[in-house]
Formats: structure tokens, C-alpha cells, sequence
């Protein structure tokens, strides 16, 4: 059987030249995210959750990437479901929401997990409260993509391959 390499991916030797392996990404939305479309809708947008999980699923089946959705309010339940994606996730896109300005749990969940991360946010949080400039996990991730509405998780997600690939080769 095929080793899976750190990064997560399985690639059978001799392989190399077809078609490029399907890739497990997980996606987590924190607290009040269940509210998009009605919450806040002038800073959030007016898409709803349930469109955009669609819409991750749709594109990740043309990028060969197998997309999971996670949302919880519970900082605990996220920190679970980021533990349960130990081996079983290539890849990390998370919005933390306002979790990402506090959590220390889920910092160190991340950090477990070791495979690439994108923060992802729907408004520039940078355009907003101070408060919300401080990120408990803008250091340990591959990248940060905010301010585009529900675009930053099309552009995260679209991300995903290369950050992958360029972490497996650092590991090789
Ligand atoms: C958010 C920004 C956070 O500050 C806020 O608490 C959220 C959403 C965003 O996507 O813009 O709930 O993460």
C-alpha cells in the first residue's frame, strides 16, 4: 500500500503523470455563521451558509478535491471535529469567526492537526473593530483570505492544490 506522506497525500509510485489524486478538505465555519444571509447582511452578505457548502462541493468535485462542511457554535466542538480530521484531512480552510480572536484551543487543535491551513473571513476584518485584528491563528497558517464575501472561500478552496503540493515538497 501507498505510503501517505506527512502532508496526507497518497500517491501510488509511478503515478505521477496521470491524473492528479483527489484531495480531502475540510471546511469549518464557527459561531453564528449558521445566521449568514440574515445576520449582519450589509458586513456578511446575503449569501446563505447552506449556498456556499454548496457551492465548495460543486467546485471542489471539478478541482478534484473531496470537500467536507463542518459549522458548530461550540468552540469545543470545533476543536473535536479538527482532532477527528487527524490523517483523514489534506487540507484546512477555517473561519474561525469571532473564535478567531480568542481561541487558543483552536490554535493548538490546528497546530495538531499539521496539515495546510487557510483563515478564511468574509469581511476584511482589518476594516473593522480593533479587537478584530488580533487572530490567534494568523501565524501558524499557510495564508489568510478575507474580504470578499463569500468569495474568500472559492479563493481559499482554489488555493488548495498547490499549498498542498508545495507542502509535500518541503517534507520530501
Ligand atoms: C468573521 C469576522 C469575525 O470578526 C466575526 O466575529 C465573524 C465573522 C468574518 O468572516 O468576517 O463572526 O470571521
Amino acid at each position: 500500500m501507498a505510503k501517505r506522506p506527512a502532508g496526507g497525500v497518497s500517491r501510488p509510485a509511478g503515478t505521477d503523470t496521470e491524473r492528479p489524486s483527489t484531495l480531502r478538505v475540510l471546511v469549518i465555519h464557527g459561531p453564528n455563521l449558521n445566521l449568514l444571509g440574515e445576520r449582519e447582511p450589509e458586513v456578511y452578505g446575503r449569501t446563505r451558509l447552506s449556498d456556499i457548502d454548496r457551492g465548495l462541493k460543486e467546485l471542489g468535485g471539478e478541482l478534484g478535491l473531496e470537500v467536507e462542511t463542518f459549522q458548530s457554535n461550540g468552540e469545543g466542538e470545533i476543536v473535536t471535529r479538527i482532532q477527528r480530521a487527524r490523517g483523514k484531512a489534506d487540507a484546512l480552510l477555517i473561519n474561525p469567526a469571532a473564535y478567531t480572536h480568542t481561541s487558543v484551543a483552536i490554535r493548538d487543535a490546528i497546530i495538531a492537526l499539521g496539515v495546510p491551513t487557510v483563515e478564511v473571513h468574509l469581511s476584511n476584518v482589518y476594516r473593522r473593530e480593533p479587537m478584530r485584528h488580533r487572530s490567534t491563528i494568523a501565524d501558524i497558517v499557510a495564508g489568510r483570505i478575507m474580504g470578499f464575501g463569500a468569495e474568500s472561500y472559492v479563493l481559499a478552496l482554489r488555493s488548495v492544490r498547490s499549498l498542498v503540493e508545495s507542502s509535500n515538497a518541503k517534507q520530501s
